[in-house]
């Protein structure tokens, strides 16, 4: 049972949360709420903790088609409109799966986001990984599709062009990334004619990934922050003995005693503060989450003691994509400074 408020003046103004300008001009909320239940929270519960978060005065929320509850969204959001906040209000990202890369495929999947939403169009919509390899979503991190594939560039620009034409269309306000690496990310913003408004990624204290953030954000694109709690309620497939927990981290631990608050809400001050758009899941605890992004912020002194926590922890590995024998997951990530090669 969701245990936050549903009042209908928000506990946070909506006008005091720190808002993000894209290079189109338009500004998006600088907290958002993640809505990936995966295994453990159903669509009804995620729905309700949007509804709810809504009240309490969140207006971005991260959604995805392979979360396999945007229908159930949809109705929440439609609910919050009805309780009298503009659509215009709200800012709403979906993204393509990783088996709807298909030039035919781009157009009819964010379609069906959108009908699913209850949208006539969305804020942002992202390729959620650069690989085309479909796996079912909650298959164990060794497996493998037969006929996975690398990053290839111009297939990729093939699945992008069909983004552009959302924005021609009207259908998509933004159009961005997601899981890229600087290599790859350079070649798509030499080739496009509508360059990513954001790149999504994981980033909290104790995988920080500097160079990649200074990349995106020198090439006015902006940073969302995935797992920015470390992701605590992740299933037990998706871990390894190495992942650490940046909640659990001494440093946020001391910082949290000394605020009175979650080191899970220390997390989101500092992504805040730091400039990336964080995205919380959460269904018992959004208000708190918004409360501490839009309050009083850390100390230039946390702010350095937190930068100096950084582990290089990548939680979300994406075991999943790799595509042929003997590689680890370090491939997908292309950390010898080129797109890994087929
Ligand atoms: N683009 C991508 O490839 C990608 C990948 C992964 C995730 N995402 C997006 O990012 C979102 C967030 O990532 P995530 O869900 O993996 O991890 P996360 O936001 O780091 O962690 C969520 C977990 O933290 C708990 N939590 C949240 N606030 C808390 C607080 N103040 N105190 C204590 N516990 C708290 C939640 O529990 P309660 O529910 O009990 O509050 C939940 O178990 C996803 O929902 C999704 O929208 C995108």
């Amino acid at each position: 049972m969701n245990t936050e408020s549903k009042s209908r003046s928000p506990v946070v103004d909506p006008a005091s949360i720190p808002q993000r300008r894209l290079y189109t001009g338009l500004t998006m909320p600088a907290v958002g709420l993640g809505t990936f239940g995966s295994d453990h929270v159903s669509p009804s519960q995620v729905a309700e903790a949007v509804e709810g978060a809504a009240a309490v005065g969140y207006r971005h929320f991260d959604c995805a088609s392979v979360y396999g509850n945007e229908p159930e969204v949809g109705a929440a959001l439609e609910a919050v409109r009805r309780n009298g906040i503009n659509r215009e209000e709200l800012w709403v990202t979906s993204k393509l799966w990783n088996d709807k890369h298909a030039e035919d495929d781009v157009i009819p999947s964010c379609q069906q986001s959108m009908g699913d939403l209850r949208l006539k169009y969305l804020d942002l919509y992202l390729v959620h990984w650069p690989f085309p390899n479909f796996h079912l979503p909650g298959c164990d991190v060794s497996s493998r599709s037969a006929d996975s594939k690398p990053y290839i560039h111009a297939d990729f620009m093939k699945t992008w062009r069909k983004m552009e034409e959302l924005v021609d269309l009207g259908l998509v306000r933004h159009i961005g990334t997601s899981n890229m690496t600087i290599p790859k990310l350079k070649l798509v913003l030499r080739d496009s004619r509508i360059k990513p408004a954001v790149n999504e990624m994981e980033l909290h204290p104790h995988f920080q990934q500097p160079e990649l953030f200074q990349f995106v954000v020198e090439n006015g694109i902006h940073p969302i922050g995935y797992c920015p709690i470390g992701s605590p309620g992740r299933p037990e497939r998706d871990r390894t003995p190495e992942d650490t927990s940046p909640t659990e981290d001494p440093v946020i631990v001391k910082i949290a005693r000394a605020h009175g608050i979650h080191p899970a809400v220390i997390c989101i001050k500092w992504a805040v503060q730091r400039g990336q758009t964080p995205i919380p899941f959460s269904i018992n605890h959004y208000r708190a989450n918004l409360e501490g992004g839009a309050g009083d912020p850390l100390t230039g002194e946390e702010m350095h003691q937190i930068a100096a926590v950084d582990r290089n922890c990548r939680l979300i590995k994406g075991q999943v994509f790799l595509w042929k024998e003997g590689q680890t997951w370090e491939d997908l990530w292309d950390i010898d400074g080129e797109v890994t090669p087929a």
